[in-house]
């Protein structure tokens, strides 16, 4: 008997340890208690809180009147005291996918549990509601989780009386006019304060409140729109000196945040300013943080090296200045982190920078882990000495210069590299067929180095990859036999632009993956094999430019979340399966050059995010379906050159107000050209320099679920973001309408001349009769105007004499007459571009109208004349893309024709999906790049 109440004590005693120890385990332990019963008062009270709520998924089930659910201490998320029963912890936190949350009301019976110290209703929907005020009266709160709970209103002051509470969360839930945080400034023991993604705009006083927290260790205001820190703030105070954690990214802050944080000089570990507004070098007095181990400057305008004082911070083991104006070379900046910091260093991330200079071996650096020095421009080779860093993880110098070859002595050591990146370089792996590399990599990005011309054995032996990028690698063999068997953990694979070849059906594509890029290969056989990926995350799908044929499968059902679909250049035949209609996440659909036939199924009506539809050079026919202006309305391109549709244009194209390139030149459309073309907002309107059709926000939108990789993904979509951005935002400027080639009958309706921006216009060889729209000359931006082939009579309106960037102009084959209007423009084309109307005159027809008949020696174009033209071609397409952009800076031509016509891997990005841009963009971009280039050259020369 004494035996067993002394064993009891000790079992108590030892899970009174366990709890104390760590209080997650009071649950567990409260389960092996029977003899703790809850407090009757207490477990009403509960009742009563669960009636407000609704729960959809029944995850309070256990929460009852039953008689063996009586014990509430045994209910799911209720944790009470071993000694008194009385409830201490409740944790109704839903998971964060908030997939099954409880939804409804927050019941003022909880008020009940007096002796509560930690609530977290976290990831539950409170539908807006307001946090109630009575929370402020739980005198023993400690903890309180209310993160995305979907609250509402503002917060409630009186959560300030909460004196012992700790730690606080109350991240991203919909508060509005949060207009300071006094409140704050009263919870006197608070060690954790979290308000992530809050509107705090007008919370000027966020600093002062945080001064008068003598205990805060860790501060978390990331994402609130926080105004940048007052500079008197630094003063007044006596700090705390407990302060270790700053999060404050992506918000307002400017370089003012430094002197404040130096005041936490002794305590600070961790600080990250990703994403603010600091400016200018970074102060060499951070250096005087003793403790700092993390710091994070991420994504702001820092310029010049870092401070001498770095390599004294003898704890710093985290150094981020990626996507900074950070310039310099690259040795001086190792050379100054060679002070203690060298030991203690393992992430050093330079990427983003202007940063020069060849790469240095790192190897008096003894515990680097990570290095990230892409996206700089660093020259030479890869030194030898990088083989020796056996701790190497992390290994990227992406798109820089270097030159150079990478072999197994460059790699022979490091057994834990799971990260390459040597992308956009002119570096070549030369690697022994039987070499076994030491490491399993699961990122490896080497997309232009040289690899090829065999295809890499040493992929065999990597059986963990989840992103591989081999894309313009001048591979040129046969898929191995091995390779078709994909890991199943990859996810993102681009083997585009090399000449593979192998039949694609033979493939077995993992379920989970997200990318998948074949693009401008030798690949044939069927698409077959991607229904294997039924993992239904797959984003990007481009199988363009190969040797595929047969029907398409009908599983698209399970690619739900495609938002890029590429099978351009194939020989794709039948009809588009109905399955399609499940693609309803669609942006750009690109079937050109194949065999389709059939009418466009009406499935397609659900792809109701297409912005870019291009069928062109097919066999498809029926009419062009007049649910396109309705079901697609954020519609930007529409093409569907070359095909069978006959019948009528649809008035309800009408409806597409974002459409700027129409291409419509089909064969056999009939009927008149809509006056509703004037609908056509977006040919109306400048141009939006920065909605390119490859837009950001398809490079956002991949969802990789790998854990460790998703930051790495994330950041080299932001690499490739820019690059895209960088050109796709000029095709934003390009409006385009091409009816050429039809049986259109009637009169051009004047509602065209409205659609001022228009720069490319054809509607040649149809059966189209009178005037050209006298209003011609407002489409002030046309570099194209072929009106060539059809039965236009009298006069060429004289308003067509000021379209200054007009560079190509075709009214051949009409019936137009009289004198073709003067001024400089006009008379700047050849005569084959007036042909054809029999009764048209003066220059630069060679027949004068009646009554001109002197001779004019300074018409005839001579070497000398046709120079100019080009020149003026040149400066013409600067002036038009300056006044098309419409806003006050200028890109001079390298900065558009330079990367366009050399940087081939940029040049891929620019065309991936607008292969047949070209016909447009050759014609109006490059093709000027081009002119101008050979006129430069010829000047020179
Ligand atoms: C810094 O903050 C950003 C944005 O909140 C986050 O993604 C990143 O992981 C943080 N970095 C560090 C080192 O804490
Ligand atoms: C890169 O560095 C080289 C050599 O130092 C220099 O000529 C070139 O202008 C730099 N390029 C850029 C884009 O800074
Ligand atoms: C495309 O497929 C069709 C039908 O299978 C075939 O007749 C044709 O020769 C193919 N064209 C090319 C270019 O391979
Ligand atoms: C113009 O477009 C709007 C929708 O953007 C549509 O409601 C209207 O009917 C269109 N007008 C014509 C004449 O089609
Ligand atoms: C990108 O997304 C943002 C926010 O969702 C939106 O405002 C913007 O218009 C989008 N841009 C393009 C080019 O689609």
């Amino acid at each position: 008997m004494i035996m067993d109440r002394i064993s009891l004590r000790l079992l108590h005693a030892f899970l009174m340890l366990l709890l104390h120890l760590n209080p997650a385990l009071g649950f567990i332990s409260g389960v092996g208690d029977a003899n703790v019963r809850c407090i009757e008062r207490e477990r009403q009270a509960l009742l009563e809180f669960k009636k407000g709520l609704v729960d959809d998924y029944d995850k309070l089930s256990s929460w009852g009147n039953q008689d063996q659910k009586k014990n509430c201490c045994k209910w799911k998320g209720v944790h009470c005291s071993k000694h008194t029963g009385h409830v201490l912890e409740l944790d109704l936190r839903g998971d964060s996918e908030k997939t099954q949350p409880l939804r409804g009301k927050f019941s003022s019976s909880l008020l009940e549990l007096h002796h509560l110290s930690s609530l977290d209703l976290s990831y539950n929907d409170f539908n807006m509601s307001q946090i109630p005020k009575f929370l402020g009266s739980f005198n023993n709160l400690n903890h309180l989780y209310l993160l995305e709970a979907e609250f509402g209103g503002t917060i409630p002051y009186e959560l300030g009386n909460l004196s012992h509470l700790e730690s606080i969360d109350l991240s991203a839930n919909n508060f509005n006019n949060v207009a300071n945080l006094q409140w704050l400034s009263h919870l006197s023991s608070l060690k954790e304060l979290v308000l992530n993604s809050i509107n705090l705009s007008e919370a000027y006083d966020w600093a002062d409140v945080v001064n008068r927290l003598p205990y805060l260790t860790s501060l978390s205001l990331s994402s609130c729109d926080l105004p940048p820190i007052a500079p008197s703030t630094h003063t007044h105070f006596n700090y705390s000196k407990s302060l270790t954690t700053v999060a404050l990214s992506d918000n307002h802050q400017n370089s003012s945040i430094f002197g404040w944080l130096l005041n936490f000089n002794t305590s600070l570990v961790e600080i990250n300013l990703t994403s603010n507004q600091l400016k200018g070098s970074i102060p060499d007095a951070l250096g005087k943080m003793n403790s700092l181990e993390s710091l994070n400057f991420d994504k702001n305008q820092l310029e010049g090296s870092i401070p001498k004082s770095f390599g004294n911070i003898c704890t710093l083991s985290l150094l981020s200045l990626s996507n900074n104006k950070l310039s310099g070379q690259l040795v001086g900046f190792i050379n100054i982190l060679s002070g203690c910091a060298k030991d203690s260093l393992e992430i050093l991330d330079l990427s983003l920078n202007q940063i020069t200079g060849s790469l240095p071996d790192f190897s008096t650096f003894s515990s680097l882990k990570q290095i990230y020095v892409g996206t700089n421009n660093i020259t030479g080779t890869v030194p030898e000495g990088i083989g020796k860093f056996h701790q190497l993880e992390v290994f990227d110098v992406s798109n820089n210069s270097m030159h150079g070859v990478v072999t197994e002595v460059h790699l022979s050591n490091l057994s834990n590299l799971w990260f390459l990146d040597l992308s956009l370089n002119s570096l070549a792996l030369q690697l022994n067929k039987d070499w076994v590399p030491p490491f399993q990599l699961r990122v490896i990005y080497l997309s232009s180095c040289k690899l090829g011309p065999r295809f890499p054995s040493w992929l065999q032996t990597q059986w963990n990859i989840s992103i591989l990028d081999i894309s313009d690698t001048g591979i040129s063999d046969k898929i191995p036999k091995w390779f078709f068997d994909l890991p199943s953990t990859l996810q993102y694979l681009d083997m585009s632009d090399n000449r593979l070849e192998g039949l694609l059906h033979l493939f077995v594509f993992p379920p989970k993956m997200t990318v998948l890029s074949i693009a401008k290969n030798r690949f044939s056989g069927t698409a077959s094999s991607v229904c294997k990926i039924r993992g239904g995350i797959l984003n990007f799908l481009d199988l363009s430019d190969n040797l595929l044929s047969g029907h398409l499968p009908n599983c698209f059902m399970h690619l739900r979340k495609l938002l890029i679909l590429n099978l351009a250049g194939n020989n794709f035949t039948g009809k588009i399966p109905s399955s399609f209609g499940s693609l309803s996440q669609l942006h750009t659909l690109n079937l050109r050059n194949n065999n389709f036939s059939g009418e466009l199924p009406l499935p397609l009506k659900n792809c109701s995010l297409l912005k870019f539809v291009d069928l062109g050079n097919n066999k498809f026919s029926g009419s062009v379906p007049a649910w396109i202006g309705e079901c697609l309305p954020l519609l930007n391109i529409l093409i569907l050159r070359s095909n069978k549709f006959g019948e009528s244009i649809p008035l309800n194209l009408c409806w597409l107000k974002y459409l700027r390139i129409l291409d419509l030149s089909v064969k056999n459309i009939s009927g008149t050209i809509p006056q509703c073309f004037n609908n056509f907002t977006a040919m109306a309107q400048k141009g939006d320099l920065f909605s390119g059709i490859i837009g950001s926000n398809y490079t956002d939108s991949y969802v990789f679920d790998y854990d460790d990789t998703q930051e790495f993904v994330n950041d080299a979509t932001v690499i490739m973001k820019g690059r895209e951005l960088e050109y796709g935002k000029y095709l934003g400027l390009l409006k385009i309408i091409n009816l050429a080639s039809n049986k259109l009958t009637g009169k051009v309706p004047s509602e065209i001349s409205s659609l001022l921006e228009l720069v490319v216009l054809n509607i040649s060889r149809n059966k189209l009769i009178g005037e050209i729209p006298q209003m011609i000359g407002q489409l002030k931006q046309l570099q194209s105007l072929d009106m060539s082939r059809n039965q236009f009579s009298n006069e060429i309106p004289s308003s067509m004499s000021e379209l200054h960037f007009l560079s190509d102009l075709d009214l051949s084959y009409n019936n137009l007459s009289g004198k073709i209007p003067s001024g400089t423009q006009l008379q700047s084309f050849d005569a084959v571009d007036f042909t054809g109307n029999w009764a048209l005159c003066g220059p630069p027809l060679p027949n004068k109208c009646p009554g001109e008949e002197t001779p004019n020696q300074s018409d005839q174009p001579t070497d000398h004349d046709g120079n100019e033209d080009n020149e003026k071609d040149g400066d013409e397409f600067e002036k038009w893309f300056f006044a098309a952009a419409g806003f006050g800076f200028f890109i001079g031509f390298w900065g558009i024709c330079g990367p366009l016509l050399f940087k081939s891997s940029w040049r891929g990005a620019y065309f991936l999906f607008l292969d047949d841009m070209k016909d447009w963009l050759y014609a109006t971009k490059l093709a000027m790049c081009m002119k101008r280039l050979r006129w430069k050259f010829k000047k020179q020369g």
